[in-house]
């Protein structure tokens, strides 16, 4: 990748106000990673995830999701959608009109998970769904119907076909004994045949960056790339077939499922890595993976910055030298505090005191100094990811100049008062060719998943064959 004159110019400048940034403590020094080297990193491990041969040590998966088409509007028909992947569980009713061109919600119903089922067998954890499901269906009065469903599952899973879906391991907190390794449909299926009393259509598998592209695709037919920054991190993108070379054909184009989560599990992003991240990740349930994931998604940015505050706290930097119980129990700093503290001087002052914190106004500022370099290094991670992948699409298509759309959602990115300004800036720098419009997705691990069981159905309406999106034609290897 050339690196634009621009972006160098403009790099001098970040360089010195990321000087400022830096956090100085006798021992520790964080400073902002480089973009530019992580953007060239990614791209090549881009490639290794996608080759043949090179796909099994690939620390970027690279999933092929066989979704080769977006909406084109026609699609109609009544769906239900689940949605897994965080503390939460969603089962909805969904109906696409296609006069409207809309997903409209009927209805929904959210079960939660408790984190002894998170940890628990897989058994009870799909028992519980095919339950939260069976009461939605009886409340709606839909328990005689045999809908199709769309299921998004919202962790890295080799896709078979459509609606058999291995998972590959577990992230984000989850670790249900005998489900990796396992295909993910048979087993809620079985879940759904122990109970007995209600019966599912055909179903379709979904990752959360896949809904999210498609039902973005639905507003805007260049939506080709899907991002998630909210519990965990993710992307999806249309792929040149040829290149997906564990899929056999050369015309068209198919979704790839980056699970960019993933990247520096072979150790690429060593020299950027904290001690904090380092202590992030050993502390985790799943220690050595989705390293980069760990560094941007929800679920771990206010430990990185609560173990920061620790130990500036030790060094006698900040709190007079004094730690509370709360702020050396982990967990306690939740990420929600950081966008609340970088909201305003006061909500940090509340966070401080209900932390037990005996602060003073300049711990306050130091403190949301942390924040902020914690946050604006996770928008400026992502933006080298997304970089890095709208770079490759316009280079796969021979453009000089890329137009394109990303449907993001995740509440890092939704909630976050700077986050989505600081990521859109730092890729307007990284990919100068590329002309990005972000559009936030409306509920894609929801409608999104109804969406892409629209497509697949129609597809598979005489005479729109040749419109397909879902073509099982995995090369097992
Ligand atoms: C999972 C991805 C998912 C992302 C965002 C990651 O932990 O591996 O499959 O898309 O979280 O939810």
């Amino acid at each position: 990748m050339q690196k634009p004159q621009q972006y160098r110019h403009k790099e001098i400048k970040k360089n010195s106000k990321r000087n400022k940034k830096r956090i100085k403590t006798p021992k520790t020094t964080i400073k902002m990673p480089n973009d530019y080297k992580v953007s060239v990193r990614l791209k090549k491990d881009l490639i290794r995830g996608l080759g043949k041969h090179s796909h099994h040590r690939a620390a970027v998966k690279m999933l092929p999701t066989f979704v080769r088409a977006t909406p084109d509007g026609t699609e109609k028909g009544d769906y239900l959608a689940l949605d897994l992947g965080g503390t939460n569980f969603r089962v909805l009713y969904v109906r696409v009109v296609e006069e409207q061109q809309k997903v409209v919600k009927m209805d929904s119903k959210i079960c939660s998970i408790p984190q002894e089922m998170m940890l628990g067998t897989g058994e009870q954890l799909f028992d519980h769904i095919a339950q939260c499901l069976g009461e939605f269906l009886e409340s709606q009065d839909l328990k005689g119907q045999t809908l199709p469903l769309g299921f998004t599952f919202s962790f890295p899973c080799e896709q078979k076909e459509i609606d058999k879906s291995i998972l590959i391991r577990w992230t984000k907190g989850f670790s249900c004994s005998g489900v990796e390794g396992q295909d993910v449909v048979k087993l809620l299926k079985e879940a759904i045949h122990r109970r007995g009393d209600y019966d599912i259509g055909s179903v379709a598998m979904v990752n959360d960056t896949v809904g999210t592209m498609m039902s973005c695709g639905y507003r805007d037919q260049s939506c080709e790339i899907g991002m998630i920054i909210g519990t965990g991190t993710n992307a999806c993108y249309m792929e040149e077939i040829k290149n997906v070379k564990r899929v056999e054909g050369e015309d068209g184009r198919m979704c790839i499922n980056t699970e960019w989560g993933g990247f520096g599990d072979d150790g690429s992003l060593k020299d950027i890595l904290t001690e904090f991240d380092e202590v992030v990740d050993q502390t985790s349930i799943n220690p050595g993976v989705h390293t980069f994931e760990k560094m941007i998604s929800g679920m771990y940015l206010g430990e990185i910055v609560r173990l920061l505050l620790v130990k500036m706290a030790e060094d006698k930097l900040l709190f007079k030298g004094e730690t509370s119980e709360a702020l050396l129990t982990p967990g306690q700093f939740e990420t929600k505090y950081i966008s609340e503290i970088e909201d305003g001087l006061e909500n940090a002052q509340k966070i401080l005191t209900a932390l037990g914190l005996n602060w003073d106004p300049v711990d306050a500022c130091v403190v949301r100094l942390v924040c902020d370099t914690i946050s604006s290094r996770s928008a400026r991670l992502c933006a080298a990811a997304l970089a890095t992948i709208s770079n490759r699409i316009r280079v796969n298509r021979g453009l000089d100049h890329l137009k394109t759309t990303v449907g993001v959602d995740g509440t890092v990115y939704r909630k976050h008062p700077n986050f989505s300004e600081e990521l859109q800036a730092a890729v307007r720098l990284l990919a100068p060719k590329c002309d990005i419009t972000f559009l936030v997705s409306e509920d894609g691990s929801g409608k999104g998943a109804a969406m892409v069981t629209a497509v697949a159905q129609r597809i598979w309406l005489p005479g729109c064959m040749l419109s397909f999106i879902f073509l099982p034609i995995f090369v097992y290897i």
